[in-house]
């Protein structure tokens, strides 16, 4: 066990965030001049040569011969025979890094039963990581500098809180999302589309943003982004106020979370 400003790295998180430092240096350092760029569920939806190597690098890492589980963006699920599972966003904000744009990230979460007990998200051309173990707090780490305790903001007033937001690959789907947007953004102080939805929910953790929604995420998004909110003291939900779902993620602090969450059903 490593110790990070008096917080314990448990076992999971350790190798979860040698895994993410490896990925991420990767897709930093090893990025072709021109990438092989594929569509996946629509035109827009795109997947690139190093989208499958960074995930093959960390599936490699974490698991290798192993019996943990995995459940990777680009690979799908592999079932495994130990209590861990490792959920992978091998690179978050594909489009950003297509267009050499900063604000993407590798996201890797350990599940153990079922449950995220470790979380990394790296952001390695903003250089920053945001990590957390289950009860260990959630933290982030800004180039070579320590390790420091993130917390969500305290605004609970819509009126006053910058929302983070993302929009699906599907036209229609965004079509829709737009139509809701409209309803939003004249309630909240703005609205921000950076393009990464792990590194939108980890400025929810520590404050950058008072808050996020979006529609159409998936588990591998928000799993590791997820656990660091919570560790952040901050909620993760649905519409509902439920857990995540697929069709809504709505994350700030509690209250405005819940605030935030009323709004989009409406
Ligand atoms: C996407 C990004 C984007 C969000 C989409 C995600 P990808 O992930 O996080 O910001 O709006 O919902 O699918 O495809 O770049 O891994």
């Amino acid at each position: 066990m490593r110790r990070h400003g008096g917080g314990l790295v448990n076992p999971l998180l350790q190798r979860a965030l040698l895994a993410a430092e490896h990925a991420g240096e990767f897709l930093l350092h090893q990025r072709p001049q021109s990438l092989a760029v594929e569509s996946k569920s629509t035109a827009t939806d795109a997947v690139t040569e190093m989208d499958r190597a960074s995930e093959a690098l960390l599936v490699a890492e974490l698991v290798g011969d192993g019996d943990d589980g995995v459940l990777g963006e680009e690979g799908g699920e592999r079932r495994g025979t130990s209590s861990v599972r490792w959920v992978l966003d091998p690179l978050d904000g594909t489009v950003n890094y297509l267009y050499r744009l900063p604000v993407w990230g590798v996201s890797v979460a350990a599940e153990q039963h079922g449950e995220v007990v470790a979380a990394v998200v790296r952001a390695p051309a903003l250089g920053v990581t945001w990590f957390a173990g289950r009860g260990e707090g959630a933290w982030r780490v800004d180039g070579d500098a320590p390790a420091r305790q993130v917390h969500v903001g305290t605004e609970t007033d819509l009126a006053r809180s910058l929302i983070a937001t993302g929009f699906g690959y599907d036209a229609n789907d965004r079509i829709r999302q737009v139509d809701r947007l409209g309803s939003i953004i004249g309630v909240v102080r703005d609205v921000r589309r950076a393009g990464a939805a792990a590194i939108d929910l980890c400025w929810v953790a520590d404050g950058t943003v008072d808050g996020y929604f979006e529609e159409g995420t998936h588990h591998w998004d928000r799993a590791a982004a997820g656990l660091i909110i919570v560790e952040a003291g901050g909620v993760i939900c649905g519409a509902d106020g439920g857990p995540p779902t697929d069709p809504m993620t709505v994350a700030g602090n509690t209250s405005l979370a819940e605030s935030l969450a009323t709004l989009v059903s409406r």
